[in-house]
């Protein structure tokens, strides 16, 4: 293909010499001449390794070329990738001037062609900004609308400063969100051949997807780094502790525990939560991220009730009591504390948890229900359809198939709560919604 490649830093070096080296034509682009002169050498205006062998041979072989001209690189290639930077503003905005002028400059160039032409964005930006903010300015400067001999991609970039290069032919997957049908067909020929799952979905989910991945990133060294300075206080090595732990990959290292939906509870996350926190206040080591835990399963707590209290005290059906489904420990269930909190705010209330019997409540399970909500067993229904009479909004922390196609048949005309996000419960009502959804 004939690609042209908007900035030539870090992610544009490496995609230029990737790109000609599997064989495509490219034209880097950029506004510093040095860069340019560079690239035209054969050289690479970034250090990466492997890049400078690409860029003398992507150079020699003439597959690769650098200009200044902005309107030649468009008039001589039927895609450009968009790689300037997005650096923050004062208050961690990206600052987007740079992707506004290329843009802007794009377009009035795409005006004066006749053919289709692909433009792919792979900065940074937050969700949306495709299609708020690049489209119209695209589509004012071009004087065509996307879809009209005009494509307009999303295409998030996962390559890391060292390994950029190593990483460009083992992509973890190829995330493409397109505005239009053909932005895709484009993407899957300029990358033809590279492995990992090429993953079509739209601008705003591809754009969320590279933010999330940074914050996640952040989040799990936070994590070792914290738990491994509580534990090195407890005098052992975290390096062999965080080893074995990463070898779990089915409930550590995996997807479990990843679905947004509504707060952790228990009998073992809050107490473990609770006494890894005291255990590094007794060593004296700060850890604000994992202190902040509990503090944050509170706001989700709150979120879930600010939302069924949205449009005022109406009857409210509660499918799940227990703190997950299959049994009836309701120690620390965040459901237990949101039944509390509409209770206190003088909602009317009814549940309905299939493994929830009153009477059949023991030991410290029991303590905890007298305690906590004394009068359960007024409000506990034995079938779905007596928890649902009368409801007009349902909220589901959990529920059976049972008592999920009760809650199908009755959900027209009420408001429907899933805090877990069933799929069959989707839909089923005109006012349907989740915390995180
Ligand atoms: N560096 C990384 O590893 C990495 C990884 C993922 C995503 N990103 C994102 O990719 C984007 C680019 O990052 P980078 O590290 O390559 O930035 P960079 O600062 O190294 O390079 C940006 C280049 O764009 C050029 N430029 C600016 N305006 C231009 C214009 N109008 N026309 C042509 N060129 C222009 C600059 O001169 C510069 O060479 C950012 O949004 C960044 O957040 C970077």
């Amino acid at each position: 293909m004939k690609v042209s490649v908007f900035g030539l830093g870090y992610v544009g070096a490496v995609s230029c010499a990737c790109l000609a080296d599997r064989g495509h034509d490219v034209i880097g682009v950029d506004i510093h001449p040095a860069k340019v002169e560079m690239v035209l050498r054969g050289e690479s205006p970034v250090v990466e390794e492997g890049i400078e062998e690409l860029m003398a041979a992507g150079v020699a072989a003439c597959r690769l070329r650098a200009t200044l001209d902005l309107d030649l690189a468009i008039a001589q290639s039927e895609v450009s990738l968009i790689s300037v930077a997005t650096p923050s503003n004062a208050d961690f905005t990206p600052d987007l001037t740079a992707v506004d002028k290329v843009i802007t400059a794009i377009g009035r160039a795409i005006a004066k062609k006749a053919g289709h032409h692909t433009i792919v964005l792979r900065s940074t930006v937050p969700p949306g900004t495709t299609e708020e903010r690049i489209q119209p300015l695209l589509e004012a400067a071009a004087g065509r609308r996307v879809g009209d001999r005009l494509s307009l991609v999303f295409n998030p970039e996962f390559l890391r400063e060292g390994s950029s290069v190593k990483d460009f032919y083992q992509p973890p997957q190829t995330v493409i969100g397109s505005i239009d049908e053909h932005g895709y067909a484009v993407m899957e020929q300029l990358y033809a051949g590279l492995p990992g799952a090429f993953v079509r979905t739209n601008c705003r989910v591809a754009e969320s997807v590279k933010y999330l991945c940074n914050v996640f990133h952040a989040l799990k060294i936070v994590f070792a780094n914290e738990s491994g300075s509580v534990l090195k206080a407890c005098g052992l090595d975290s390096r062999e502790v965080l080893k074995i732990f990463c070898q779990d990959t089915q409930l550590n290292i995996s997807a479990a525990y990843m679905r947004p939906g509504f707060a952790f509870g228990g009998s073992c996350l809050p107490k473990e939560v609770k006494g890894f926190i005291t255990l590094a206040q007794l060593h004296n080591v700060a850890i604000p991220a994992l202190a902040g835990l509990l503090g944050s399963n509170g706001a989700h707590i709150d979120r879930a009730y600010e939302l069924i209290a949205r449009d005022g005290r109406k009857p409210v059906a509660l499918f799940g009591l227990a703190f997950k489904p299959g049994t009836d420990d309701m120690r620390d269930s965040p459901l237990v504390a949101l039944a509390e909190k509409l209770m206190g705010k003088g909602f009317e209330l009814a549940i309905y948890d299939n493994s929830v019997k009153v009477s059949r409540l023991l030991g410290k399970n029991r303590e905890f229900i007298d305690r906590e909500i004394p009068h359960l067993e007024r409000l506990l229904r034995d079938q779905p359809d007596a928890a649902l009479e009368g409801a007009e909004i349902i909220v589901i922390g959990h529920a059976d198939a049972a008592a999920r196609r009760a809650i199908v048949a009755a959900a027209a005309g009420r408001r429907i709560v899933d805090l877990a996000g069933y799929a069959d419960l989707q839909g089923a009502s005109a006012a349907y919604e989740g915390i995180c959804w």
